[in-house]
C-alpha cells in the first residue's frame, strides 16, 4: 500500500500540489503506476531541457494528442439519455419479436437526439431535422429504430445521400454557413430535386424549431415488415408521440435563444431528467397488409411518403421513458452508434431503397469513425443478451473467442465446439419474391412529389402557414442567385399558389413561370392572393 498525505504544498515555481491520503485515489498512469508529481515534468537541472526518459509526462501528452475522433458525418451534434422500453399492448399477434410479446415487460433502453447539417459545436435551436435514434436492448440482440422528427425524407433513393449533404453542409471553399439550411447550394440542389418538396414543407415549418427533445414527434421514416412465426408479414411504420405534447419555437425565438444559450436543448434534457421529470412517448404503429399497400395513392417504398392516419390508424403499443442522463458523454453519446439495420428477428426491412442504402451506410461510418470493427465491445453499444460468435482480432478486441475453436462446422462437440445457428431461433428474412431486370430507373410510383407537399401545407393552421411562408422568404432570401429562387419558387406553384405568391412577393421576385418547376399546375395568380 501507498500512503501519501492529503494537504497542499508549494512546489518551487509556485505551483499547488494537492496529494493523496486516506481515501483519496492515488494518481496513476494508465499502467497504474503512482505519479509524484504531475505539475512538473522531469528536467535536467532546474532550467535544462525536458527529458524523454519521463514517461508520465510523455504517455499523458501523447493521450491528449488523441482525444478526438471523426465526428459523425451527419447528425454530429447530439445528446442522449438512457430509459426504458415497456410494452403496453402485445403485437404478438403480427410479430415474433421477443420485446412485443409481454405486456409489462420493460427492455433498457438508450436514446441520441440530434441536429443533422451543424457540426459537433453547432448551437441547438438550428432550423434543421432533428434525429431521433433509439437503440432497444433486447432479449435477441440490439433493435435500433434510427428515425428523425420528421415523418418523410429529402430523397427516395441512398444514392442521392452524398449530394444531398454535401449541399446542407458549408460551402466547399468559404466552410459557411453552418448549421442552418440557407444558401445557394442548398437551394440548388433542392430546387433540382422535386422530390424533396414534401419534406422542404415540414423543414419549413414549426417543426423544424422545437421547442424541447421532449416536444418532439419521432417517426422511423421507412415501412418495415413485422414478421410472425411462420414467415408471414404485416408492413409497419413505427411512431413516437410524446406525451409532453408537441410544441415549438418561433424563428425570432430560435436566433435569440442559440445566442443566450446554443445548449438550450441538450441542457434542457439533463435538466428534466436530473430534476426526475422524466420524459415519455408513446410507441404507435401502422400496420397494413399487400392489399392496403397495392391500393394506395402512393408508393408504401417511397421514404418522401406518409401513410395518413386517417387511412391507417395509429395503434399505441407502447412507451419509451428516458429517466438517466449519461455518466459519461463521450462514453456514451459520442460512441453510441445506432444502424437500421440492427433488427432482431420478427422486425425485417422492406425494399425502400432509402432503408436498403442506409443499411449498408451505418456499420460502415462507423468503422472508421469508432476505429475499427470492434465498437460493439463498447459497453454502450454491447448488447446486454447473450452473445456468441467467432469474429476475433482487429483493433481492441475485448471478446475473442474462448478456448481452441474459432471456426465452424467443427468436430469438438457440444461442450468445446462453441455456438451453433439454430435454423427456429435465428433470424429469417421475409421471402419475398424479386424480379425484373436489373435497372437504375426508379419505378413510376415515386412520381407524385407534389400532392402530399400540399396536403401537408393545407393541413396547417393559418399561423402556421404563415410561418412556413415566411421560413421560404428568410431561407430563400439569403440565396445569391436568382435563377435558384425563381425554380424554387416555381416548385411551390404546384403546391399551393398563395404560397407561391407570397414568397414570391417577400423576395421583390415576378410569379416564376411554372414551366420553370417539373410538373406546373397553375399558370396564374391573383396578386393579392397572399398569405396572411
Ligand atoms: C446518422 C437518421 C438517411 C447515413 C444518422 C442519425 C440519425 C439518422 C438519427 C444519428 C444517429 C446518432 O444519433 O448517432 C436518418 C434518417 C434517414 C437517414 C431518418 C432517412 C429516412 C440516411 C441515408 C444515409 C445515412 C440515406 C446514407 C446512405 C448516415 C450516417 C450517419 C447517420 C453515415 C452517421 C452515423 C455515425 O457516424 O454513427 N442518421 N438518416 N442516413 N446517417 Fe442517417
Amino acid at each position: 500500500a501507498i500512503s501519501f498525505s492529503y494537504g497542499e504544498s508549494q512546489g518551487g515555481g509556485g505551483e499547488t500540489h494537492q496529494v493523496a491520503e486516506g481515501d483519496v485515489a492515488v494518481l496513476t498512469t494508465q499502467q497504474g503506476i503512482p505519479v509524484s508529481d504531475d505539475q512538473n515534468s522531469l528536467k535536467q537541472g532546474a532550467r535544462g531541457p525536458t527529458l524523454l526518459e519521463d514517461f508520465h509526462f510523455r504517455e499523458k501528452i501523447f493521450h491528449f494528442d488523441h482525444e478526438r475522433i471523426p465526428e459523425r458525418v451527419v447528425h454530429a451534434r447530439g445528446y442522449g439519455a438512457h430509459g426504458y422500453f415497456e410494452l403496453t399492448d402485445s403485437l404478438s399477434d403480427v410479430t415474433r419479436a421477443d420485446i412485443f410479446q409481454r405486456v409489462g415487460e420493460r427492455t433498457p433502453a438508450f436514446v441520441r437526439f440530434s441536429t443533422v447539417a451543424g457540426s459537433k459545436g453547432s448551437f441547438d435551436l438550428a432550423r434543421d431535422v432533428r434525429g431521433f435514434a433509439v437503440k432497444v436492448y433486447t432479449q435477441e440482440g440490439n433493435w435500433d429504430l434510427v428515425g428523425n422528427n420528421i415523418p418523410v425524407f429529402f430523397i427516395q433513393d441512398a444514392i442521392k445521400f452524398p449530394d444531398l449533404v454535401h449541399s446542407a453542409k458549408p460551402e466547399p471553399d468559404r466552410n459557411f454557413p453552418q448549421a442552418q439550411t440557407a444558401h445557394d447550394n442548398f437551394w440548388d440542389f433542392i430546387s433540382l430535386t422535386p422530390e424533396s418538396f414534401h419534406m422542404i414543407m415540414w423543414t419549413m415549418s414549426d417543426r423544424a424549431i422545437p421547442r424541447s427533445y421532449r416536444t418532439m414527434e419521432g417517426f422511423g421514416v421507412h415501412t418495415f415488415r413485422l414478421l410472425d412465426a411462420d414467415g408471414k408479414s404485416t408492413f409497419v411504420k413505427f411512431h413516437w408521440k410524446p406525451k409532453q405534447g408537441l410544441q415549438s419555437v418561433v424563428w425570432n425565438e430560435a436566433v435569440k435563444i442559440n445566442g443566450a444559450d446554443p445548449d438550450f436543448h441538450r441542457r434542457d434534457l439533463w435538466d428534466a431528467i436530473n430534476g426526475g421529470d422524466f420524459p415519455e412517448w408513446e410507441l404507435g404503429v401502422q400496420l397494413f397488409d399487400d392489399a392496403f399497400a397495392d391500393s394506395f395513392d402512393f408508393d408504401i417504398l417511397d421514404a418522401t411518403k406518409i401513410i395518413p392516419e386517417e387511412l391507417v390508424p395509429i395503434r399505441v403499443v407502447g412507451r419509451l421513458v428516458l429517466d438517466r442522463v449519461v455518466d459519461n458523454f463521450f462514453a456514451e453519446t459520442e460512441q453510441v452508434a445506432f444502424c437500421t439495420q440492427n433488427v432482431p428477428p420478427g422486425i425485417d426491412f422492406s425494399n425502400d431503397p432509402l432503408l436498403q442504402g442506409r443499411n449498408f451506410s451505418y456499420l460502415d461510418t462507423q468503422i472508421k469513425r469508432l476505429g475499427g470493427p470492434n465498437f460493439t465491445h463498447i459497453p454502450i453499444n454491447a448488447p446486454k443478451c447473450p452473445m456468441a460468435h467467432f469474429q476475433q482480432d482487429g483493433h481492441m478486441a475485448m471478446r475473442n473467442p474462448i478456448g481452441r475453436v474459432n471456426y465452424e462446422p467443427n468436430s469438438w462437440g457440444a461442450t468445446q465446439g462453441g455456438p451453433r445457428e439454430d435454423p427456429v431461433r435465428g433470424a429469417i428474412a421475409f421471402a419475398e419474391t424479386a424480379e425484373g431486370p436489373k435497372q437504375r430507373v426508379r419505378s413510376d410510383s415515386f412520381a407524385d412529389h407534389y400532392s402530399q407537399a400540399r396536403q401537408f401545407f393545407i393541413s396547417q393552421t393559418p399561423i402556421e402557414q404563415k410561418h412556413i411562408g415566411d421560413a421560404l422568404v428568410f431561407e430563400l432570401s439569403k440565396v445569391e442567385r436568382p435563377d435558384i429562387r425563381s425554380r424554387t419558387v416555381s416548385h411551390l406553384l404546384n403546391i399551393d399558389a398563395r404560397l407561391a405568391a407570397t414568397v414570391a412577393d417577400g423576395l421583390g421576385l415576378a410569379l416564376p413561370d411554372p414551366a420553370v418547376a417539373a410538373r406546373p399546375t397553375i399558370t396564374d395568380l391573383p396578386a393579392s392572393d397572399k398569405l396572411s
